[in-house]
């Protein structure tokens, strides 16, 4: 069942490139068009409020900036367990999605009962088509990912980001906010990421070694900006669930408002920063952190690397990718971070304390 890996997550971090070129071939053209359903029509949609737990809601943090920056159009999210008890002031004419790989997360479930009757359309975003987020939605998209066995989610994750990444650009081109030859080159930035992914697997060994001092770490910061924030929050995520290291998530400029003082010799700082727009902004923040002797493992592409690695204490070279969809990519690398150090540790994987893979109960 494992197909000769150790593990299930091992084995669901290296088929990423596979099944998200299923799921963009599913929902594009070979002519290079979005194929998404009618139904997901984003004419007379004033907002979208995007609602999820745990690693789904990171994903739909990512796709807030991308509606915003392709589309133009208002984006919220929440997490399921609060967005259920808030009274969320609706527009009418708001579109709600539903991020869940299972689809039968009790919060998630309920919050969708919560707005049903309040927004112009209820749309799903999940792995399990039968389940019941599917069923209750007036549109569910599918993921795609296959069955995704290990409890810390990696191939739901980026077949997410990469479902909603479509519907930032359909929201775009029913908003007319997207000329057609720039929707043709995101398009085409989206179908470059397979190849990309399996250039970021064969990191596996360089970060296995990284992951045997990581391992030996109390507290480990994860840093980034614009988009690369909520992978920052995905990679604490994953690397607190399965190696039961204390991590935390950061955007990159609010490190001098707290957590800087935290900085020592023993707290490795993971920054993840493409060579985008932002980048000098980030690599300032990390020299904050190497002026008070924290310990910097950088991730950036060859041109970043150069730039800033200096004083860092690692580094590692991703292939460069549109900056927009760089959160896909760079999921590979913090999920083999999370999984490598867990491995030094000895923890369990697939099925760590505590947790369930998937939470039906509040
Ligand atoms: O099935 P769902 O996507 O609704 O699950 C949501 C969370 O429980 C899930 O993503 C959880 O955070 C994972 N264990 C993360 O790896």
């Amino acid at each position: 069942e494992k197909a000769g890996y150790k593990h299930f997550m091992a084995k669901e971090i290296a088929e990423q490139p596979v099944v998200l070129a299923d799921a963009l071939k599913h929902y594009t053209s070979a002519r290079g068009t979005l194929e998404l359903p009618e139904a997901l029509s984003f004419k007379g949609i004033d907002r979208v409020t995007l609602v999820a737990c745990g690693t789904a809601s990171y994903a739909c943090h990512v796709a807030k900036y991308w509606f915003e920056q392709i589309a133009g159009l208002p984006a919220e999210v929440d997490v399921a367990s609060e967005f259920r008890y808030r009274d969320p002031v609706l527009s009418p004419a708001s579109m709600a999605v539903f991020v869940s790989q299972s689809g039968e997360t009790a919060d998630t479930l309920a919050a969708l009962r919560h707005v049903k009757e309040k927004v112009a359309r209820v749309v799903s975003v999940v792995n399990v088509p039968t389940s019941s987020i599917a069923r209750e939605s007036d549109l569910a998209l599918p993921i795609l990912a296959g069955v995704e066995v290990g409890v810390a989610s990696t191939k739901a994750f980026t077949c997410q980001l990469t479902v909603l990444a479509l519907m930032a650009l359909k929201a775009a081109q029913d908003r007319g906010t997207i000329d057609a030859a720039t929707l043709a080159r995101r398009l085409e930035d989206l179908r470059a990421l397979p190849g990309l992914m399996n250039a970021a697997l064969g990191l596996s060994d360089p970060i296995a070694r990284i992951a045997k001092d990581l391992a030996k770490a109390q507290d480990i910061l994860f840093l980034g900006r614009g988009p690369m924030f909520p992978l920052a929050l995905e990679g604490a995520l994953k690397l607190k669930e399965i190696s039961y290291i204390h991590a935390e998530g950061y955007a990159s400029g609010e490190l001098k408002h707290g957590p800087i003082a935290l900085i020592d010799a023993a707290v490795p700082v993971i920054v993840l920063a493409p060579k985008d727009a932002l980048f000098d902004k980030t690599v300032s923040n990390m020299q904050e952190v190497m002026a008070r002797n924290g310990k910097v493992l950088l991730l950036s592409d060859a041109e970043g690397v150069e730039t800033a690695a200096q004083g860092t204490w690692k580094t590692l070279t991703l292939p460069p990718v549109a900056p927009l969809w760089a959160p896909i990519l760079y999921a590979i690398p913090a999920q083999l971070l999370a999984y490598h150090t867990a491995i030094a540790k000895g923890t369990d994987v697939d099925q760590p304390r505590n947790l369930a893979k998937s939470v039906t109960v509040e």
